[in-house]
């Protein structure tokens, strides 16, 4: 398939953390480019809103309540998936973040043994637990592919989110490891995106904070979700079918360094 030819028609997708943010960007887009998806969110109002969506675009969705830390809760969302479309072609793994109830950015002395757990829950032990519970379907049908959510911070940590950067270091790593293992029928991937605008986002940022934050950004912008939902329709398509075990940043150029190469902004952890 070229580029210029992307369709999921026929393909079938779960998407964890579709109720929101970049989650939804990546449902909405597979659902506009034929496919059936799977919303998964542990808001069933913002699942079942995001398959409303996708409806009304004449797609085809099913919406599932499903926090991806729990075990049962996993296999229960791999079940309806499986149960209303007969395949899993496309897990995206996206479900995570680092800051909201379940996650705190902290400075690794204030940093609670509680909230260092739950980060990884919810980043880490979240990806491991939804490709446990979909790649022996994907390896069945001898077809699929996995888009996991890093972050740049993966790769550059932030100072001031141990928890969360070493998190998302995982998540590339976990990346690698089920890129080799699964092959050669599943493909596995990673993006990396960098300052991504989402409500969660504008939420917990300060006025102050922008400026500081953007002088970082070669390209001066923050991303959209547009942007990286492109980008994970590219790793699930088979235009991206010799791509495995990379980690794609979608950042701006970003690498925590001011546009003059000064280092710059040290500490979002106030
Ligand atoms: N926005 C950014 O700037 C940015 C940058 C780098 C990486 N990321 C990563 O992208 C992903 C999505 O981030 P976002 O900014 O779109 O977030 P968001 O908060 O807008 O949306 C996340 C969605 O995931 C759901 N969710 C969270 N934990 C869950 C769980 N345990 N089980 C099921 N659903 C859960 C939430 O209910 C929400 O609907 C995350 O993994 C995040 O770490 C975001």
């Amino acid at each position: 398939m070229r580029l210029s030819e992307l369709s999921f028609r026929g393909r079938t997708a779960v998407v964890t953390g579709g109720g929101s943010g970049i989650g939804r960007a990546i449902a909405l887009g597979l659902g506009r480019l034929g496919g059936k998806v799977c919303v998964a969110d542990m808001g069933v109002d913002r699942a079942e809103s995001v398959g409303a969506e996708i409806r009304a675009l004449g797609g085809e969705a099913v919406a599932v309540q499903a926090d991806v830390t729990r075990p049962e809760a996993v296999e229960r969302m791999a079940l309806a998936a499986r149960d209303a479309f007969g395949r899993i072609d496309v897990l995206v793994n996206n479900a995570g973040g680092a800051s909201g109830p379940a996650f705190r950015i902290g400075r690794v002395c204030k940093l609670s043994e509680r909230d260092w757990d739950d980060t990884f829950a919810a980043n880490v032990k979240s990806v491991f637990l939804c490709t446990r519970a979909v790649a022996p379907l994907m390896l069945e049908q001898r077809h699929g592919c996995i888009v996991n959510m890093a972050s740049l911070t993966g790769q550059f940590p932030f100072p001031g989110m141990p928890a969360y950067s070493a998190a998302k270091a995982a998540v590339i790593s976990l990346t690698r490891s089920l890129a080799m293992e699964l092959a050669p029928h599943v493909r596995v991937n990673a993006l990396a995106p960098g300052l991504i605008e989402t409500p969660r986002t504008s939420l917990n940022r300060r006025p102050e904070q922008l400026d500081q934050l953007l002088s970082n950004v070669p390209l001066a912008r923050m991303g959209t979700v547009d942007e990286v939902a492109d980008m994970a329709l590219y790793l699930a398509s088979d235009a991206a079918a010799f791509v495995n075990g990379t980690v794609m940043d979608c950042a701006g150029g970003q690498m925590w360094m001011t546009r003059d190469g000064r280092p710059a902004f040290r500490d979002i952890a106030g």
